[in-house]
C-alpha cells in the first residue's frame, strides 16, 4: 500500500524527533503493508519554502539511504503538509512542494474560525496555479462536519479528499468518524493514509487499522484509495474519481 499522508521525517515539525524513530516507523509501515511513503510534513510558513525544501530533501536522502543499506523494500517520495493561510494568496512557488513534483497538493486549513468562504478563496487561487488540491483530512473540519453538501461543492470544484485512516477506525471523535465513513461509502474520499506522527501519537499500524474499518466498506474502492489512487498522483496521471458517487446530504444546518 501507499502512505500519501505520513509525518516519517524528523526534525521538521511534530513528527518524529530522531532519526531512530523515523526508521522504527519505516519498519512499522512495512509490518503493515506499506511499500510507498510520501514524506509530508507541516510547510506552516509559505515563505520558507526553499528552507523547508532543502530540510526535507536532506533528511530523505539521509532515509532512503539507511532503507538501502538495510537492503529494504520501501520507497519514500517528496511531499508536504501545506498550510493554507494568508500567504497562499502571494506569488510563491507552490510546485516546489507538490508531491514527488507532481500537479497534486497536499493541503491543510485552520481548524478554528475558518470561514468556508476563505477556504474556496485558497481553493480557487490552488486551482488557478494548475494544481490539485487534496484536503487532508476533511472529516476533521467543523465546516464540513456541520454541512455534508459542501463536500459535494469542493468536489464539483474538483477538489480530492485524503481521509485518515484512524477516523475510520474509530481512533478519533465520533463526528470525524461520520463524515470519513459516508465519504468512503459515497466514494466521495480518494485516498486513505495514515498522517503518522509518532510510534505513539497516530501511528502508522495501517492494517491493525483496516481491520477496524467498519466492514460494508467497497472493497474495490479500498484497494483505489490504499493503491491505485495515490499511485496516480505519485506518477502524475490522473486519479480516476468514482463513477457511482453519491452526494452527501447529511449534517447540520
Ligand atoms: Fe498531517
Amino acid at each position: 500500500m501507499i502512505d500519501l499522508h505520513c509525518h516519517i521525517l524528523y526534525g521538521m515539525d511534530d513528527g518524529p524527533r530522531d532519526f531512530d524513530t523515523s526508521l522504527r516507523l519505516c519498519y512499522l509501515a512495512m509490518e503493515n503493508g506499506i511499500e510507498k511513503i510520501v514524506a509530508t510534513s507541516h510547510l506552516t510558513s509559505l515563505v520558507d519554502i526553499d528552507h523547508y525544501v532543502a530540510a526535507r530533501d536532506e533528511r530523505i536522502a539521509e532515509l532512503r539511504a539507511e532503507l538501502e543499506r538495510r537492503e529494504l523494500n520501501l520507497q519514500i517520495y517528496p511531499g508536504a503538509e501545506v498550510f493554507a493561510g494568508e500567504d497562499l494568496m502571494y506569488p510563491l512557488p507552490l510546485e516546489k512542494v507538490t508531491i514527488n513534483g507532481s500537479r497534486y497538493i497536499l493541503v491543510e486549513f485552520d481548524f478554528y474560525n475558518l470561514r468556508f468562504s476563505t477556504v474556496l478563496r485558497y481553493i480557487e487561487e490552488i486551482l488557478k496555479r494548475g494544481l490539485v488540491p487534496i484536503i487532508a483530512h476533511p472529516e476533521r473540519y467543523s465546516f464540513l462536519q456541520i454541512q455534508y453538501d459542501r463536500v459535494n461543492f469542493l468536489m464539483d470544484m474538483g477538489v480530492l479528499f485524503q481521509v485518515n485512516a484512524g477516523s475510520l477506525a474509530s481512533r478519533s471523535g465520533r463526528e470525524e468518524f461520520d463524515l470519513a465513513y459516508e465519504m468512503v461509502l459515497k466514494q466521495a474520499a480518494n485516498f486513505i493514509a495514515t498522517d503518522a506522527h509518532s510510534l505513539h501519537n497516530r501511528p502508522n499500524d495501517l492494517l491493525r487499522m483496516m481491520r477496524d474499518f467498519p466492514p460494508n466498506i467497497n472493497q474495490n474502492w479500498l484497494e483505489r484509495m490504499v493503491r491505485t489512487s495515490p499511485q496516480a498522483v505519485i506518477d502524475n496521471e490522473v486519479v480516476i474519481p468514482s463513477m457511482e458517487s453519491g452526494l452527501l446530504i447529511r449534517g447540520r444546518y
